[in-house]
């Protein structure tokens, strides 16, 4: 009960030392063109899968027409590749006009008609990473006005072809630019990445002020060793990351490539779990045209959704390693809590665990808790300090457990 009246009292304090656009209280959500389609502009040979407006119109379609929007993936994102490879005569970006023919803010208006949100992308630079026009110091402000003329709804914000005095000077720049517009546009910068995404060199409380979201690592692969890479990195760097994500202000561990041809079944379970403990945004890049019933489960289980969009807002960490098994752990509001039991050995057994919520220090709420099985959608039981849990993990696989106080009031 004091546990709730608490965490009401942060609520009402409104607490929060974020960008204040009012945005992403909770990590965003959609889709991102990048991982899965890259700098694909051949639309005379491959027209179903170029980076352009009818790509982003059908995956709009598919986002409001196949439950995804209703879950609460609403932003659908073009990344690199979609730009004029010249400015216009007014020093304008324009979109391609073969490849985005009705224009962006027509495609904008198409995007809100289904619910959703439309995400650019540019680059703090001389060009961008795939060699188009970028933003330099003296175009920050008429690419911000471009954009909230266009009514996009967030930028991707790359670093491609600067330096890191220019970065220094620019990413602000385009946090004022952008708060200038008077439009909110959720603002994801790539800055950290670029510069190795830990102190002295990344001042995340400066990013949590400038930021709504920020990549701090190596971009994504579609591969279970890039997504076992970046957990490592983010488990071995989780004091400093931990405290700089919250309400309005986010680490993003990169898309999800749930969906594509890397990961088995039990990998992307680990790469959603772990996103979801860490409470990173979930931005899918994959073919919704063609996503397999499987992988649409797992992106679309709702007890993994409220556990990442949990409003406490505050990332889970690694709190215990045993061999090749990892426990993760992330306190959720009103006494939740969400276990992530990791196995990365790739030894064909699957590997058992016994534990109990005392050793795991999930001890507040003395009348036990009520325990789930996230993927297997299954009811465990209610569970005491001592009552022990005994799990078995697949080879790079993931059991994640959803924990709520026996005496829980919403
Ligand atoms: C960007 O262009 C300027 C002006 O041409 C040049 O001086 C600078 O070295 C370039 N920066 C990078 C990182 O390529
Ligand atoms: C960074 O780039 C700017 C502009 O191109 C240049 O004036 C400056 O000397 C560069 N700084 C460093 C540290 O390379
Ligand atoms: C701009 O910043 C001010 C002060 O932080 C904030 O109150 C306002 O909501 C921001 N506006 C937008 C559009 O981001
Ligand atoms: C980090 O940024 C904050 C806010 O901009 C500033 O107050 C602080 O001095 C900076 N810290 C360092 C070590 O530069
Ligand atoms: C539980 O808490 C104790 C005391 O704070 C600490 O020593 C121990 O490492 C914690 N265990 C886990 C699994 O977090």
């Amino acid at each position: 009960m004091h546990l709730t009246s608490l965490c009401l009292l942060l609520t009402l304090m409104g607490l929060c030392w974020c960008l204040d656009n009012g945005l992403v209280r909770t990590p965003p959500m959609g889709w991102m063109t990048w991982q899965r389609y890259r700098c694909n502009i051949d639309c005379k040979s491959d027209p179903d899968n170029c980076i352009s407006e009818n790509l982003i119109k059908i995956m709009a379609d598919e986002m409001a027409d196949s439950g995804w929007r209703d879950l609460g993936y609403v932003y659908v994102c073009i990344d690199d590749c979609w730009s004029q490879k010249q400015r216009d005569s007014n020093g304008r970006l324009q979109p391609d006009p073969e490849r985005f023919p009705s224009g962006m803010k027509a495609l904008a208006d198409y995007v809100h008609a289904k619910g959703l949100k439309l995400g650019i992308y540019s680059d703090m630079g001389n060009y961008t990473c795939g060699g188009y026009p970028g933003t330099t110091l003296d175009t920050i402000k008429t690419d911000a006005e471009t954009f909230a003329s266009w009514e996009v709804d967030m930028l991707k914000f790359d670093g491609c072809y600067s330096n890191s005095t220019e970065k220094a000077l620019g990413y602000p720049k385009m946090s004022e630019a952008l708060n200038a517009t008077g439009r909110p546009i959720l603002y994801s910068c790539s800055w950290p990445a670029y510069e190795g995404g830990l102190p002295p060199k990344v001042n995340y409380t400066q990013l949590g002020s400038i930021c709504n979201m920020w990549r701090n690592y190596d971009d994504i692969d579609d591969s279970w060793d890039s997504v076992l890479d970046i957990i490592e990195w983010y488990a071995k760097n989780q004091d400093v990351l931990q405290p700089a994500a919250g309400p309005g202000r986010w680490n993003d561990p990169d898309m999800l490539i749930t969906g594509d041809f890397g990961l088995s079944y039990e990998q992307s379970k680990s790469q959603l779990a772990i996103w979801a403990i860490l409470a990173a945004p979930l931005i899918m890049s994959n073919d919704l045209r063609a996503i397999s019933q499987d992988a649409k489960d797992l992106l679309q289980n709702r007890l993994l959704i409220y556990i990442n969009q949990d409003s406490l807002g505050k990332q889970g960490s690694l709190i215990s390693r045993i061999g090749n098994l990892e426990v993760w752990k992330r306190e959720l509001i009103n006494g939740q809590y969400a276990l992530a039991v990791l196995n990365k050995g790739t030894d064909g057994l699957p590997r058992p665990y016994s534990t109990n919520l005392g050793l795991l220090n999930v001890t507040q709420c003395t009348d036990g808790y009520k325990l789930y099985n996230v993927f297997e959608k299954e009811y465990l039981g209610m569970f005491t300090s001592s009552t022990p849990i005994i799990i078995r993990v697949n080879p790079t696989g993931v059991i994640f457990l959803f924990l709520r106080p026996v005496s829980y009031i919403p």
